[in-house]
């Protein structure tokens, strides 16, 4: 299941963001890829200790707390503090699949990847190329989102970013280990849970929204590791 969540930041935050990480001090990339992705990845990326990067990754934290959809599609056991990369100049990263393991670097929690997600920081219109391509189960999925909104999809998932060959497209990256591990079961109760959505806005005192709502959580139950 990919989702695209919109109105990740604001048009406002969106411009605040890209003012801080004009300034920043932009490494290599290539110091943090795996040895495989290593020979795939042609772009800069913020350093975890820098400062800036710190504070921006906290504030993106603490905002997909809030997003009701972010929460719904990942259920999130634990986020790793999003990063910040630049392509610029043909800037790219080939296709890889990304690492099962992450650590957070101020705590050494481990965190499994589940799901890989980009948020997009500039405009379309700004850059050429640079598009998100994500393998699907069939078909290759391109994605070149407005700024401010979020990818999210499965990090099993082969994938790449095209180089970009004007201007310069901002992201933040992070992943998630979710609280159900299986792909196909978090997208069943995802589906039950816009289910439940829509028949509460309909008909809230409608006994079927609480009986559907103990069995999303009985599921919930059978399935999730915490
Ligand atoms: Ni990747």
């Amino acid at each position: 299941m990919i989702q695209i969540i919109s109105d990740v930041l604001s048009p406002d935050e969106v411009k605040r963001f890209r003012e801080l990480l004009g300034q920043a001090q932009w490494q290599d990339g290539r110091a943090t890829a795996g040895h495989v992705a290593i020979r795939a990845k042609a772009n800069e990326q913020l350093s975890q200790d820098d400062p800036l990067a710190q504070q921006l990754s906290e504030f993106l934290l603490d905002r997909l707390g809030q997003i009701s959809h972010f929460v719904a599609a990942a259920l999130p056991l634990k986020v790793l503090p999003p990063r910040f990369n630049r392509y610029t100049g043909g800037g790219n990263y080939g296709d890889h699949i990304d690492n099962a393991i992450f650590t957070v670097p101020a705590s050494g929690t481990r965190i499994r990847g589940d799901l890989s997600s980009t948020l997009f920081l500039s405009d379309p219109d700004d850059y050429e190329g640079g598009e998100l391509i994500v393998q699907g189960e069939i078909e290759r999925h391109h994605f070149k989102l407005p700024a401010g909104q979020m990818i999210l999809y499965p990090s099993g998932s082969f994938h790449q970013v095209t180089p970009v060959t004007r201007g310069t497209r901002l992201g933040a990256f992070f992943w998630t280990q979710s609280l159900v591990r299986e792909h196909s079961r978090r997208a069943l109760l995802f589906e039950l849970d816009n289910t439940i959505q829509g028949l509460a806005q309909n008909d809230p005192g409608q006994p079927a929204v609480g009986r559907l709502t103990g069995l999303y959580h009985n599921l919930l139950r059978e399935w999730c590791d915490t």
